[in-house]
């Protein structure tokens, strides 16, 4: 079974694949990872994210990078909105991530254009998505914890920033697709939101609830 879940940031579909990866017992792919780690490897190529050959070179990052704590932050996820504009990133990266979805027994991949673009013969596809206000919410509670500090409004401003890049962008935009079911999670907590999705799951596949 394939489980594609797409949204913008902060939205909580990593978290929610994560525990859709637990509970069906599934791989989990975070392919904004990915975009992430090109990001900041033109970064420490000492490169312009917005070059679509800079951007192309830093594709071949080594795998040790994915681990590296940088590519959490929300620096590193504003270079991953700019690199991921040009098509010859999200060609070099296509066939990884492919080849994850495609694995025997099925996966669970979390991006932007995982049920469009990626797994479009996806067997559920949810799209996940929250206000901007609650989304800056939770994004703000996360730095306290990591002792960033940015007002609610500078965090606002930047998921409203790089949802119109990811939105408005030519090249598999964020878009739900048309057989997708959406998820609002802006008045759910964690515990709510992943218990719904286990039931889209559970619903979209025909499968009885597990105990
Ligand atoms: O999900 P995230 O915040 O880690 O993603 C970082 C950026 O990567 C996001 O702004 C757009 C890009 N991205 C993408 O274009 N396609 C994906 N499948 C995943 C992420």
């Amino acid at each position: 079974m394939i489980i594609a879940v797409d949204g913008p940031t902060a939205s909580g579909k990593g978290t929610i694949a994560k525990a859709l990866g637990r509970h069906f017992r599934l791989p989990h792919l975070d392919t904004g990872l990915l975009y992430r780690a090109v990001g900041y490897q033109v970064k420490l190529n000492g490169g312009d994210p917005s070059d679509p050959d800079e951007a192309q070179g830093a594709t071949n990052f080594p795998d040790e990078l994915l681990g590296h704590p940088e590519l959490r932050s929300e620096e590193t996820g504003g270079l991953a909105s700019r690199v991921s504009v040009h098509p010859a990133v999200r060609k070099a990266l296509f066939e990884r991530q492919r080849a994850f979805a495609k694995q025997e027994g099925g996966a669970v991949l979390d991006g932007r254009d995982i049920g469009t673009v990626i797994a479009p013969d996806a067997d559920v596809k949810l799209f996940v998505t929250a206000s901007v206000e609650a989304r800056a919410q939770r994004r703000w509670k996360e730095m306290q914890e990591r002792g960033e500090s940015h007002t609610l409004l500078e965090i606002e401003d930047d998921l409203r920033r790089r949802d119109e890049r990811d939105t408005n962008r030519k090249n598999a935009p964020l878009v739900a697709a048309e057989d997708a079911v959406l998820l609002d999670t802006s008045d759910l907590d964690r515990e709510q939101a992943i218990t719904k999705a286990i039931e889209i799951v559970n619903q979209a596949t025909g499968q009885q609830p597990c105990p």
